[in-house]
């Protein structure tokens, strides 16, 4: 999602969720490092416009300088396939020589008795049986060993009123709030009713559904035994130090483990152990109303921008309302495991890897056995996290491992102008969490992660979005979409830009390429942006075409000859002059820092995924919130919704709105992605 609800349209109440934003919620000091005493990467701007030879001292620190000269020769560029020219249309756009067909969209049938898609007649009883709205993770389990036979598991992040229904929106002329003598064209919504919200609850949550490759496409299986549909409705249970404690409990809920539903799961995982994460992000929006008078949560809340209101499900449903159920906002916010091998199994909540804006939740085996999830707090000025499980990944057996994520340590993590990375851990009872600064337990601890990793002095970064541990490096990749709150006084080395509109992406090092290690190396991998303009500072290679530079990278993911691949979020007309997409990005050797676009979406989308399959065969992207934009567009010009769409993309027939989808791409005859 792109900074939060959709602020780009004024189709909420949009002067909330800028509040809600304001200069990001950390109100800690711990953002700058004063003076920056050397800046590692400025070399960059003597370097601008000279040769490729020189330009890969431009993305790369000296340590990295000096393997990469070692690897010159045995390092060619890794991705071959001919760009993607960037731009702007209704359709989506895949590289010469390979497919891009939809899969599923929004309103796709799952099971045998799924009603058929109706977008005129929406129901809360079809919708739980169809694919939900705004695809956003996307990761695949095999069955039968096979990278042609799965479970496609798909995250759907959050809904978009205005392009789902038809008849709420209006078309309104209103005074400019920041210059009265001029009025803005703005969508108005209907106020929603039970049915409606009913509709969004069920449009959320996540999909797992069996898939088969046959003849070289993909197809879903309805009839698979393991298809079923997570909502914000569906039973889960809360385990972990953090369960049952006082703080999770509610007048419908007097253990504080049993809670509904799930909202908001922007990015997510897979387990070694095939088990499905779906991560909680922005839930300060589905919650409305005001805690009681001096409720000890208030400091709690505010730090996560609760409550917002984007959303008006508390009208209808009293747990979203805090004014009556002060604690459920405390139920929300984790990461959620799934046993998808069980279609009746109930997701559990794991509250041991905190509770914060989490964008996703990437694993790994270190090389002891404990698994490694990298965790990103997708707000401006909040953080890095990694946990650690205790116990070890035991490959040959499936159920040792189901309960690993209850127990283990969270880290955070603080940057140093020296290339250094410290891992600090959330325990109770060290450092300053302790009773005296209102952590009673490892429960408080978590329950105001944000809070706790204040107290340590974690580094406040750029939105911390998906972080995807890299198995044949040893590598890590932070991506960091944008910040720009951040002041000329605020940066720091490992956030380097003033104003940062267009993101950056760390590259960390853990030490002895031990993912559980407690310390580690991080260099700037990429300054993200339009490199032919000098004040952007974006540090691609000089051999990254016009087409080949992106800003705002969100979602990533690393195939299985350790490429890298970068999908964003928050390209625009007006913004970059292109729209989202995937984008291959070069890690190794000279090329490094070279980019090329593999994929792009259809106007007013988000590109999320991404994933490539084992086998190299098939790559997966999820198209989110098609349609939602166009007024920047010489191809549109006007604001977009249900009637008056700026894509109809997929379907492209009159009586079909957009639909959100994932898309499988192969290449023609077969082959090898990229
Ligand atoms: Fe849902 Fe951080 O993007
Ligand atoms: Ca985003
Ligand atoms: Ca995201
Ligand atoms: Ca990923």
């Amino acid at each position: 999602m792109n900074e939060h609800v959709n602020p780009r349209h004024a189709v909420f109440p949009t002067s909330r969720l800028e509040d809600a934003e304001g200069e990001g919620l950390n109100p800690t000091a711990n953002r700058t490092m004063g003076e920056i005493i050397a800046n590692r990467f400025s070399r960059r701007d003597f370097l601008r416009g000279s040769l490729a030879a020189t330009a890969i001292a431009a993305t790369v620190s000296p340590m990295a300088l000096i393997s990469a000269e070692h690897a010159r020769a045995a390092s060619p560029k890794r991705f071959d396939f001919r760009e993607v020219e960037a731009g702007i249309d209704t359709h989506h756009h895949v590289a010469e020589g390979y497919d891009a067909d939809v899969l599923l969209r929004w309103g796709d049938a799952l099971f045998p008795d799924s009603p058929a898609f109706d977008p005129v007649n929406q129901t809360p009883e079809a919708q739980v049986r169809q694919f939900g709205y705004n695809n956003d993770y996307v990761g695949f389990v095999p069955l039968s060993g096979s990278s042609e036979h799965g479970l496609l598991v798909v995250n759907h992040e959050y809904t978009n009123e205005h392009l789902m229904f038809p008849g709420i929106v209006k078309v309104v002329e209103k005074a400019d709030k920041k210059d009265p003598t001029k009025t803005v064209t703005e969508l108005e919504i209907a106020p929603a009713d039970r049915r409606r919200v009913d509709i969004e609850m069920a449009a959320h949550g996540g999909t797992v559904v069996e898939i088969r490759k046959e003849g070289g496409k993909w197809r879903v299986v309805r009839e698979g035994a393991l298809n079923r549909r997570i909502t914000s409705s569906t039973e889960m249970q809360l385990t972990g130090p953090a369960a049952g404690h006082d703080r999770l409990r509610t007048k419908a809920d007097a253990t504080g483990t049993k809670v509904f539903g799930t909202i908001n799961n922007c990015a997510g995982g897979v387990t070694p152990w095939g088990t499905y994460i779906m991560a909680e992000e922005n839930i300060h929006g589905y919650f409305m109303g005001t805690l009681p008078e001096g409720h000890p949560e208030a400091t709690n809340y505010k730090r996560l921008g609760l409550p917002e209101g984007t959303y008006a499900w508390g009208q209808f449903h009293e747990r979203f309302d805090i004014s009556k159920e002060p604690n459920e906002p405390n139920r929300f916010g984790w990461v959620v495991e799934v046993d998808v091998m069980d279609p009746n199994s109930v997701p559990k909540k794991r509250t041991a890897l905190g509770r914060f804006k989490h964008e996703g939740a990437e694993s790994i085996v270190a090389k002891d056995g404990r698994v490694v999830f990298y965790l990103g707090d997708d707000e401006r000025f909040d953080y890095v996290y990694k946990f650690v499980t205790t116990g070890r990944y035991d490959a040959d057996n499936r159920a040792a491992n189901m309960d690993l994520l209850d127990e283990g340590t969270l880290h955070v993590a603080r940057f140093a102008e020296d290339g250094t990375v410290e891992w600090l851990p959330l325990t109770h009872g060290q450092g300053q969490l302790t009773a005296e600064n209102g952590f009673h337990s490892q429960a408080d601890v978590l329950i105001e992660t944000r809070r706790a990793a204040d107290l340590l002095g974690a580094t406040p970064m750029d939105r911390p979005e998906d972080i995807q541990p890299n198995e044949t490096n040893g590598r890590v990749y932070v991506m960091l979409t944008n910040n720009t709150r951040r002041k000329d006084d605020q940066i720091d080395a490992a956030n380097p830009r003033a104003a940062n509109a267009f993101g950056h992406i760390i590259e960390i090092h853990e030490d002895e390429g031990d993912f559980a290690a407690t310390k580690g190396r991080w260099e700037v991998l990429l300054k993200c942006g339009d490199p032919s303009v000098a004040e952007v500072g974006a540090t691609f290679s000089t051999e990254t075409t016009k087409n080949g530079w992106f800003g705002m990278p969100d979602n990533c993911a690393v195939d299985a000859d350790g490429r890298l691949w970068v999908s964003t979020d928050g390209n625009s007309p007006k913004a970059t002059g292109r729209t989202d997409g995937l984008w291959a990005v070069e890690t190794e050797g000279e090329a490094r820092g070279t980019s090329k676009l593999f994929f792009r979406v259809p106007v007013g989308a988000e590109m999320c995924g991404p994933l490539l399959l084992p086998d190299m065969q098939t790559a997966f992207v999820a198209v989110q919130h098609p349609g939602d934009g166009g007024e920047d567009w010489d191809g549109f010009g006007r604001l977009s919704y249900y009637e008056d769409l700026s894509t109809r993309w997929p379907d492209f027939r009159d009586d079909m709105p957009t639909r959100p989808s994932v898309v499988a791409i192969t290449k023609q005859g077969g082959g090898r992605i990229g």
